[in-house]
């Protein structure tokens, strides 16, 4: 039986301000007791490649032209081939129409639905956008500008941080027309399986939405590459259809290769979809510039800066693991760079940033406001606070040392 969920009318998801102005707000008035230590952002601080400064050099008089909207040839085979190897897509993936370059994964995850609306014609007056929750807080505004209710999909322990599919009743799934999924997920690090994955294709097409499978997080993992929607696709092939019917995936360079401030990223998926998006994006989104495309193309044919890039992470969490599992139990995700602890036993998400802050100068995310409300008040990020384990090594040693005497002096 599946029990309805509630849904929230347009903007009732869409936070006021982002978590970083509301966490500014909340400590303003604090004066720390030790030099403050920001964990709080997900920015990558590791080394740029190295190749960076000069393909961005040989391609400089390139800022001169207008590029094409669907990238150029080398982009897409660049992206195509890491794709085809990651995941083994025996070629199956269409790199003129399937994949599109885009200023990095969060662009295309705002203005996804809204073509996703237009796209699949469903006339219904409230279609639905579905998310996890806690959630990337550009979900809830792609949401917005679709116009869609939001079904917030609480991400718990119980169902390792996943939305439980089988929480969301057929009426529901009829109306919706955009499913975003997180795998690896931010903040709780989760991998979904590839069963998980082919169920919720299925539901897309049989329900006739579009998946946004974000998996910007796809390469920051401990030892097993995490699998992805493609992936999950080409396995149910062809008994299922074409084989990426209903499936978009998002990915950047940003946490893969440290280029966030690049601005790169990528679509891809369903041709049919991508090329018509291609060519809405004609006309309400700026290009992808020539010199950041070759940057892409390049760093989309290295791995040798991706393994060192992990082996860094893997470094910190091997330290976080040793510090913080006697206080609190395992605290290493499968992927990501964030520690999503829960800390009930020493207060709520907001009151224990805010202490933590206090007395150790350490800033974190408090998990309430990376997640929405229910109508209810509950908010399944009430017990936790995100750590980002992006400072260098040593910062974060020391970060996480102060944290663990912390919890360890109030328990
Ligand atoms: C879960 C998740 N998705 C997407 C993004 C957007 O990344 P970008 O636009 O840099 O590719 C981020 C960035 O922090 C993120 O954490």
């Amino acid at each position: 039986m599946t029990v309805p969920l509630a849904e929230y009318k347009r903007g009732a998801s869409l936070p006021s301000s982002n978590p970083f102005q509301r966490l500014a707000a909340l400590i303003a008035d604090i004066e720390p007791l030790m030099d403050p230590i920001i964990m709080s952002i997900g920015e990558p601080q590791h080394a740029l490649p190295d190749f960076t400064a000069s393909v961005l050099a040989d391609n400089i008089a390139d800022f001169r032209r207008y590029p094409a909207m669907n990238g150029t040839p080398e982009f897409r085979s660049a992206v195509g081939s890491w794709l085809d190897k990651r995941f083994h897509l025996d070629g199956l993936l269409d790199t003129e129409n399937g994949i599109a370059p885009l200023n990095g994964s969060r662009e295309g995850l705002s203005f996804g639905p809204i073509f996703a609306r237009d796209y699949l014609g469903k006339t219904d007056e409230t279609p639905v956008v579905v998310m996890p929750n806690p959630f990337y807080q550009t979900y809830a505004a792609g949401a917005h500008i679709a116009d869609a209710q939001t079904v917030l999909m609480d991400a718990i322990p119980e169902h390792d941080f996943l939305p439980n599919l089988d929480s969301l009743s057929s009426e529901t799934l009829d109306r919706t027309i955009a499913f975003y999924v997180a795998s690896p997920s931010n903040p709780e690090g989760s991998v979904a399986t590839i069963d998980y994955m082919q169920r919720l294709i299925g539901l897309a097409r049989k329900h006739n939405f579009i998946i946004f499978a974000d998996e910007c997080y796809s390469e920051i993992y401990r030892d097993v590459p995490p699998p992805g929607m493609l992936e999950a696709a080409k396995m149910m092939a062809p008994s299922a259809g074409e084989v990426f019917d209903k499936i978009v995936v998002l990915n950047s360079l940003s946490k893969r290769s440290n280029l966030a401030g690049l601005r790169c990223g990528f679509a891809a998926g369903d041709p049919v979809f991508i090329k018509n998006w291609v060519r809405f994006r004609g006309l309400a989104a700026p290009q992808i510039p020539l010199p950041i495309q070759a940057v892409a193309t390049r760093a989309y044919s290295d791995e040798g800066h991706v393994i060192e890039n992990r082996r860094l992470y893997n470094e910190k969490y091997a330290l976080a693991e040793k510090l913080l599992s006697p206080l609190v139990g395992k605290v290493t995700p499968d992927a990501g760079f964030f520690l999503w602890l829960n800390v009930k036993k020493w207060g709520d998400s907001v009151s224990v940033t805010k202490t933590l802050y206090r007395d150790t100068g350490v800033k974190v995310i408090p998990g309430s406001y990376l997640a929405t409300n229910h109508a209810d008040g509950t908010n399944p990020g009430h017990d936790f606070i995100r750590v980002g384990l992006c400072p260098p090594l040593e910062t974060t040693e020391e970060a996480l040392t102060r944290l663990a005497t912390w919890l360890g002096g109030k328990q």
